[in-house]
């Protein structure tokens, strides 16, 4: 099976997703001080939906991606040393973690940015949503930053250690 790009017995497709997870982050902080300091609701509205479509396509096509490959265990079969028991079991832990962020982000992402297209008028302005938003946004923020932290540890550990 083919590697990815960066040069680590991964997979296109897995590459893919941590260039993904290391641009939503930044990009993320910048649009959040866009709407906290600059109050340009109507860019922060377009630069989330881009954010979550661009997010929900790359998870989709790694799942596809993750299935032709054999899974996880597939991937590792790829490395050239292969990881200890102890190496292994850690390794497990890490990815269970990774799972768990990256599951509650999605959920957590499209509950956000449902009930703001409901609930908030267009173009979008603070209102009585504004509370609840802001909650879930923060949530959202957190959630996806340990995503793509645990996410880069997954593939640091599985890919680049020798
Ligand atoms: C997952 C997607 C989104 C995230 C993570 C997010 C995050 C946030 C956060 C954290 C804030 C509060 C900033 C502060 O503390 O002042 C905020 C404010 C706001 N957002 Fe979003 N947002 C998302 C999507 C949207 C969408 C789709 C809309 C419009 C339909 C929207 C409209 C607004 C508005 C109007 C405010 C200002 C609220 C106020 O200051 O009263 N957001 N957003």
């Amino acid at each position: 099976m083919q590697n990815g790009f960066l040069g680590y017995p991964a997979s296109f497709m897995l590459d893919v997703v941590v260039c993904a997870l290391v641009v939503v982050v930044p990009l993320l902080a910048f649009n959040l001080y866009l709407v906290k300091f600059g109050r340009n609701y109507a860019l922060h509205k377009k630069l989330q939906l881009l954010l979550a479509a661009v997010l929900l396509v790359a998870v989709g096509l790694f799942e596809v991606d993750m299935q032709l490959q054999g899974g996880i265990d597939g991937i590792l079969t790829k490395r050239e040393r292969p990881l200890s028991a102890e190496e292994l079991a850690s390794f497990r832990t890490l990815l269970y973690v990774h799972l768990f962020f990256a599951i509650s982000t999605v959920v957590v992402w499209i509950v956000t940015v449902a009930a703001a297209l409901w609930k908030f008028p267009s173009p979008p302005v603070p209102g009585g949503h504004s509370r609840l938003h802001k909650t879930l946004g923060w949530l959202s923020a957190v959630d996806i930053t340990a995503t793509a932290v645990t996410g880069l540890m997954v593939y640091y550990y599985g890919f680049m250690v020798p």
